[in-house]
């Protein structure tokens, strides 16, 4: 059986396309990056696939008459790629229903928080401001709503007195880098069960 295929969708930075990446070519997961698309032409995600080899396309949302032609011709993409999962790390958009009825549980997320805390934007800062003793990280399949969907793994890290918000999302990052490659190779391996809201791991 061949690698599984993943397709990547991200705005920005693009740290977390690098751990998985550099996760696939370490060998600590069966799959491979097959194309990595991004809403923002400048994304620093899209100059990284490049650098890797890996074939990077721009979709400009603002090209589209709508967010369901914008999506198809995301989900377009994707198919070209022959992907089989589709991770989101940091795309900033909420994903709509052509692309989750393209890939009925085969979108993962990854969020700054230890969901269901803090979802949505500047969960680092919400978490400072509320005065959490810990936070963290989440990986989770999408649904229709808001950082919402089945959780497939979470990390856990202090918050500590004099923690920023930057601070604070240094120390999750380094978790994000961990556990996100754990849960997609736990997919590759076929170890992910899906029953209502609750994620099961095979052979825990
Ligand atoms: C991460 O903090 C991730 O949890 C959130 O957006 C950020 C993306 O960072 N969804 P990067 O682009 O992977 O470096």
């Amino acid at each position: 059986m061949g690698k599984l295929r993943l397709g990547v969708l991200a705005s920005g930075r693009g740290s977390n396309l690098q751990a998985i990446m550099d996760a696939a070519a370490a060998g600590r997961l069966e799959a491979e990056v097959a194309v990595v698309v991004s809403d923002k032409k400048e994304a620093l995600a899209l100059e990284r696939a490049r650098s890797r080899g890996i074939p990077a396309v721009h979709i400009d949302p603002g090209s589209f008459a709508s967010k369901e032609d914008y999506e198809a011709a995301v989900v377009e993409t994707l198919n070209k790629h022959g992907v089989e999962l589709v991770c989101l790390a940091g795309y900033m958009r909420l994903v709509g229903k052509t692309m989750l009825r393209a890939f009925p549980n085969r979108i993962m997320n990854i969020h700054p928080a230890l969901l269901p805390a803090f979802p949505g934007l500047n969960a680092q800062k919400q978490a400072v401001e509320y005065g959490v003793r810990y936070s963290g990280c989440t990986v989770h399949f999408v649904d229709e709503g808001v950082d919402t969907g089945p959780i497939i793994l979470q990390a856990v890290v202090p918050v500590l007195p004099d923690d920023t918000p930057e601070t604070l999302a240094a120390r999750i990052l380094e978790q994000e880098h961990r556990i996100y490659p754990e849960a997609i190779a736990l997919f590759a391996a076929g170890r992910l069960e899906i029953r209502g809201r609750k994620v099961y791991i095979k052979d825990a």
